[in-house]
């Protein structure tokens, strides 16, 4: 596979079950199955294949973050979300605990859930999918990343809630300037809310282009198929 992503730009990433996305996904964090390894290079400022573990925890979650399709994979359920916004902040931006529960109060705010007084001491149990999934975002903002990776982040909501959070994602990520790789089955997801696409199969890229170019020429029999069904 061989692509560019600009600062501030959005990438869409299709492909049917199974095709790879998730493990390319995976495999640019570093986070492979420890069964499975990585090939080639992944530059960003160096090449991130190359970095020693240590190097690439202080990338993960600080420049690179992760947004994951289930909220809960990614939240602990015995902590507050407030809290857990916060260690975020504390473990790669050594912030003070005062200074991370203020910025996670921020950030709350900003992802949408001003509306609950108490929303810092909710656990994420006593929250909707979609809140849940504000939480994770939260957590995936708060250190100010410059690369959002975001592996089908709606797939499990509501589809009125699906709006609302890609409308949050795109909001955040042209506010900040982030660059965003969204990966989803959904084309119509992929139409509206990114710049450049690309279509796996079978480990591969079989199509890539501005997302309005790839719509129209659908070249690759398999892309022509992907939009039909
Ligand atoms: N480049 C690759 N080389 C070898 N095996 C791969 C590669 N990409 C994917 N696989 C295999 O295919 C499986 C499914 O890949 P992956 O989870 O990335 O699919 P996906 O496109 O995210 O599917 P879904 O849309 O269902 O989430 C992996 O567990 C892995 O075993
Ligand atoms: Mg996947």
């Amino acid at each position: 596979m061989n692509f560019n992503l600009e600062r501030g730009t959005s990438l869409g990433v299709v492909g049917e079950s199974g095709c790879g996305k998730s493990m390319m996904a995976l495999a640019i964090m570093g986070l492979l199955p420890d069964n499975m390894t990585a090939s080639g290079e992944v530059q960003f400022g160096g090449n991130l294949l190359c970095l020693p573990e240590k190097e690439l925890c202080q990338i993960r979650g600080n420049r690179i973050s992760m947004v994951f399709q289930e909220p809960m994979s990614t939240l602990n359920p015995l902590l507050p979300i407030g809290f857990q916004v916060a260690e975020s902040l504390r473990l790669h931006k050594s912030f003070s605990r005062h200074q991370a529960q203020q910025h996670a109060s921020k950030v709350l705010d900003r992802v949408g859930l001003q509306s609950h007084k108490y929303s810092r001491s909710l656990y994420p149990h006593q929250l909707s999918g979609g809140q849940r999934q504000r939480v994770v975002i939260a957590i995936a903002m708060a250190c100010g990343p410059e690369l959002i990776i975001a592996d089908e982040p709606t797939t499990a909501l509501d589809v009125t809630i699906q709006a609302q959070i890609l409308d949050l994602i795109a909001e955040l990520v042209f506010e900040e300037n982030m660059s965003l790789i969204l990966i989803t089955h959904n084309l119509g997801i992929v139409a509206e809310n990114t710049d450049h696409m690309l279509v796996m199969y079978a480990g591969n890229i079989v199509e890539s282009g501005p997302t309005k170019n790839v719509f129209e020429k659908l070249v690759h029999p398999y892309t022509r198929g992907l939009f039909s069904s």
